[in-house]
C-alpha cells in the first residue's frame, strides 16, 4: 500500500531542483484562491446522491425586499450530517455553518449556506478513472438560498442565535454580492495548510468551505454597515495540514500530458489511490487515518488547489481538526467627509 519512498523522494528532489531554477522567489502566501469568470457545467460523471439545494430557486434568485424592511440576521450551526449519525460528529466538533434572515415586513425567513455539490469526500479526494489519466475531481461547491429556517434542526444540538439587524437595502446589496461570489468561486477546498500550529504560523493555503462563506458574508455585511455581535464564542471547524514551504508542480495538462513528468504523474495517482472518495463520512474519517499513516511515514502530500498540484513536505503534527474561535467582524468605521 505504501508508495516506494525512494522513488517518491528522488522525484521530489528532481522537482525541487526544477522548481528552484524557475522560482523567482516572489511567492506570496497564502496562495490566492482562484476566481473564475463563470461557473462551468458539471461533468456528467459527477452524480449527486443527495440533490444540491432541493428547495432553492433553480437560478439562485434571491427575492428583492423593500429598502425600508428590517431583516434579522441569525448565526446557524449544526453538527455535520446529524440526520444520519446523531450528535457524534457534534462531539467531534465537525460542524456545518449557515446564515438565517428574517424579514419583519414580509414575515418570511430564509436560510443561506454554501456547500459541496457532491459531498465532502468528493471534494477532498479525486476519482481515478481507468480511461482518464489525470485524477478526476467532482469538487464544485456553491451557495444555496431557500425559504424557511428549520429552527429545530439548528437550535437543538447546534446554534440558532440572532446576531444583528440589517436594512432591506443592505440585504439586497448582499444578495447581488452572493450571486457574484457564487458564480466566480466555484470549487470547495477542505484543507487549510500552514507551517505549524502556532498563532504566527505561515498559512500556505486557505480552505474554501461553508464556514469561509459565512465569514465572507459577515465581512460583506459589516462593510455595508451592519453591526453583528454574539453572546457566545463563535467557533468553527478547521481541517489543517502542516507542511514546510510547498512546491508548485503544475496543472493537469502539464503533469499528465507530458511524458517527461510520467514519474510524478504516477506518484500522484498512487497517492490518491489510497484515498478514493467515499460514500459516508465514517469512511472518510477512516480514510483520513490512512492518510495520516501515509503522510507521517512518507512526509508527502499532493495538494490540489486552484486546479493545480502542489507538493507539501509534511511535518508534525501533520493533520489536525480543530474547533476554534473566529470572532465576528467588528463594524467598519465609516469615514465622514469633511466639508
Ligand atoms: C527564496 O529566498 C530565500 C531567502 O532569500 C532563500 O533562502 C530561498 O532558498 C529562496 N527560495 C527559492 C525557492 O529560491
Ligand atoms: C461522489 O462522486 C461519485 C462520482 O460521480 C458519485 O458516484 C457519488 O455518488 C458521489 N458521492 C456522493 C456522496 O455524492
Ligand atoms: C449558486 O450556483 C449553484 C450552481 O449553479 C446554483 O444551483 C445556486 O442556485 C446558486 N446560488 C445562488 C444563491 O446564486
Ligand atoms: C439532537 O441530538 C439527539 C441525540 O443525538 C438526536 O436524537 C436528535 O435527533 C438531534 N436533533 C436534531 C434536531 O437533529
Ligand atoms: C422561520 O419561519 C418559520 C415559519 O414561519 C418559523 O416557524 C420559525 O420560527 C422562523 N424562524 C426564525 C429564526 O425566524
Ligand atoms: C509571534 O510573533 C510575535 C511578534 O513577532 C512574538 O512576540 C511572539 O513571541 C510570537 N509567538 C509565537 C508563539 O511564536
Ligand atoms: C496549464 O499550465 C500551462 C503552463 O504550464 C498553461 O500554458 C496552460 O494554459 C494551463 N492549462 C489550463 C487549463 O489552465
Ligand atoms: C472555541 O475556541 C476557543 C479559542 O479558539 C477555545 O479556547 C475553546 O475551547 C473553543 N470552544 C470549544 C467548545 O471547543
Amino acid at each position: 500500500m505504501i508508495p516506494t519512498v525512494v522513488v517518491l523522494y528522488l522525484n521530489v528532489v528532481i522537482l525541487l531542483h526544477v522548481a528552484a531554477c524557475f522560482d523567482d522567489n516572489k511567492s506570496k502566501w497564502p496562495v490566492p484562491y482562484r476566481r473564475f469568470d463563470h461557473r462551468p457545467d458539471v461533468d456528467p460523471f459527477c452524480e449527486a446522491i443527495y440533490p444540491f439545494c432541493p428547495t432553492g430557486d433553480r437560478d439562485g434568485r434571491v427575492p428583492d425586499v423593500r429598502n425600508s424592511d428590517v431583516i434579522s440576521v441569525y448565526r446557524l450551526q449544526t453538527p455535520v450530517w446529524e440526520f444520519k449519525y446523531g450528535s457524534l460528529l457534534g462531539k467531534m466538533h465537525i460542524m456545518h455553518d449557515a446564515i438565517g434572515f428574517s424579514s419583519s415586513e414580509m414575515g418570511v425567513n430564509y436560510t443561506m449556506e454554501w456547500y459541496e455539490l457532491f459531498q465532502l469526500g468528493n471534494c477532498t479526494f479525486p476519482h481515478l478513472r481507468p480511461d482518464v489519466y489525470a485524477p478526476f475531481w467532482c469538487n464544485q461547491g456553491a451557495a444555496c438560498f431557500f425559504e424557511g429556517i428549520d429552527d429545530m434542526h439548528w437550535s437543538q444540538n447546534g446554534t440558532l442565535e440572532k446576531i444583528g439587524e440589517i436594512t432591506g437595502g443592505q440585504f439586497n446589496e448582499m444578495a447581488r454580492w452572493v450571486q457574484n461570489d457564487n458564480e466566480t468561486g466555484i470549487y470547495y477546498e477542505t484543507w487549510t495548510v500552514r507551517s505549524d500550529p502556532s498563532p504566527n504560523a505561515t498559512v500556505w493555503f486557505e480552505s474554501y468551505d461553508c464556514s469561509q462563506f459565512v465569514h465572507r458574508t459577515y465581512r460583506k455585511l459589516s462593510q455595508l454597515g451592519a453591526k453583528l455581535s454574539s453572546q457566545t464564542q463563535t467557533n468553527y471547524t478547521k481541517i489543517y495540514l502542516y507542511s514546510g514551504e510547498p512546491t508548485y508542480l503544475g496543472n493537469d495538462s502539464a503533469i499528465f500530458g507530458q511524458p517527461a513528468l510520467k514519474n510524478l504523474a504516477t506518484d500522484i495517482r498512487k497517492f490518491y489511490n489510497l484515498f478514493r472518495p467515499h460514500q459516508s463520512f465514517f469512511d472518510l474519517a477512516f480514510s483520513l487515518l490512512e492518510a495520516y499513516k501515509t503522510v507521517v511515514l512518507d512526509k508527502d502530500f499532493y495538494l490540489y488547489y486552484n486546479f493545480e498540484y502542489w507538493h507539501l513536505p509534511m511535518k508534525p503534527p501533520y493533520i489536525q481538526i480543530t474547533y476554534e474561535e473566529v470572532p465576528l467582524p467588528s463594524p467598519v468605521k465609516t469615514h465622514h467627509k469633511i466639508k
